[in-house]
C-alpha cells in the first residue's frame, strides 16, 4: 500500500520551474495515478486497483467526473481530483485510452461445467424471462466494450468485479447513483450468477478489440439513459 501522504504531495508538487525537475508532460502528471494503477506496460497486476489504460475515454472520464462530484466513492481518488476542471479530467481520459490495452494475466479459478453453462448463458444470451439483457449487447460481441461509454469486461479482476456488483447494489451508495443500467442488471442477477459471471471473465485471455458506438441499439441505449447523456452533455 503506498502511503497516501506521499501521493497527495507528489500531485502537488509545481510544475517543472528548476533545471532538474522532471518536464511537465502527461506521463509525470498523472504519475501519482500510475502508482496505484500501473503503467500498461507493466505485467504485475492488483487484485483491486483496476487497470484504466486503454478503456474508451467517455467512459473514463465519466467515472472521473463521478469520483470528483462524490457520486462514485473511492477517497484517495476524490482527494486527488477535487479540484481539477471538466477540461483537464478529459484531457486524463484521453491520455489513459490511447494507451495499449494492459497485459493481463488471467487468473486461475477452475469453473465446474454448470457454473460455465450459467455464466455463459448470462453473457451472451441474457435472461429475456426477467428482462436481463445480454452482456454482450451493450459490451460487445467481444466483450470488449463499445467507444464511447461502455467498458470492455475481460482483463479485470474477479475481486474487482464483484466488488462492482456489490457497489451496483447497494443502493446506489458506491457506484449506482449514475450507472442506470447496471444497478438495474446487478439487483436482478443471484449471487450465484454474479459469481459465476466473475469468474468467469476474470480467467478469459483479452482479446478483440472495441466495437463502435452505433452499434448499441435504441433500447439499449435508452436503459443507460443517464450515462448516455453525462455523455453527451460534455
Ligand atoms: C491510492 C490508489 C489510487 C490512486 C492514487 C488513484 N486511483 Fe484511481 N482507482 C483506485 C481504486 C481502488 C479504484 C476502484 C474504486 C472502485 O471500485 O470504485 C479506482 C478507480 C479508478 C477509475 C475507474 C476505473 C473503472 O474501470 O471504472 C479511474 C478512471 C481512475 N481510478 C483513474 C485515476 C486517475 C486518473 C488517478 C490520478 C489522478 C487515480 N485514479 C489515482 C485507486 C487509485
Ligand atoms: C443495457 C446495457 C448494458 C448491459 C446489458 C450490461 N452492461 Fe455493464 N455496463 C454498461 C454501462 C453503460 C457501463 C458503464 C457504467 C458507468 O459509466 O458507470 C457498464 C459497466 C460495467 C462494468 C464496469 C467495468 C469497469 O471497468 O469498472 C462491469 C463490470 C459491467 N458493466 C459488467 C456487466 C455484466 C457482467 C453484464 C451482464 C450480466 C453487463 N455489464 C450488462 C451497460 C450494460
Amino acid at each position: 500500500m503506498i502511503p497516501f501522504i506521499l501521493i497527495v504531495l507528489f500531485l502537488g508538487a509545481p510544475a517543472a520551474n528548476a533545471a532538474s525537475d522532471p518536464p511537465d508532460t502527461m506521463f509525470e502528471r498523472v504519475k501519482p495515478c500510475t502508482l496505484c494503477h500501473g503503467e500498461s506496460d507493466q505485467a504485475e497486476q492488483h487484485v483491486y486497483y483496476p487497470r484504466i489504460g486503454g478503456k474508451p475515454a467517455g467512459y473514463l472520464y465519466n467515472q472521473l467526473r463521478n469520483f470528483r462530484d462524490g457520486r462514485r466513492h473511492y477517497q484517495p481518488m476524490t482527494i486527488l481530483l477535487e479540484n481539477m476542471s471538466d477540461d483537464y479530467l478529459m484531457d486524463i481520459a484521453r491520455y489513459f485510452s490511447a494507451q495499449m490495452l494492459p497485459v493481463y494475466q488471467p487468473e486461475l479459478h477452475s469453473l465446474q461445467s454448470a457454473e460455465r453453462e450459467l455464466a455463459e448463458r448470462m453473457i451472451f444470451s441474457g435472461d429475456p424471462d426477467r428482462d436481463i439483457p445480454a452482456c454482450s449487447d451493450c459490451h460487445g460481441r467481444a466483450l470488449m466494450g463499445k467507444a464511447p461509454f461502455i467498458p470492455g469486461l475481460l482483463g479485470l479482476p474477479r475481486v474487482y468485479l464483484s466488488a462492482q456488483f456489490g457497489s451496483w447494489r447497494n443502493g446506489g451508495l458506491a457506484r449506482g447513483q449514475i450507472s442506470d443500467c447496471m444497478s438495474e442488471i446487478a439487483e436482478k442477477l443471484t449471487d450465484q450468477e454474479i459469481n459465476a459471471i466473475a469468474k468467469w471473465l476474470s480467467i478469459q485471455v483479452v482479446s478483440g478489440n472495441p466495437e463502435p458506438a452505433g452499434n448499441l441499439s435504441p433500447g439499449l441505449t435508452q436503459r443507460c439513459s443517464s450515462i448516455v447523456q453525462m455523455e453527451i452533455e460534455s
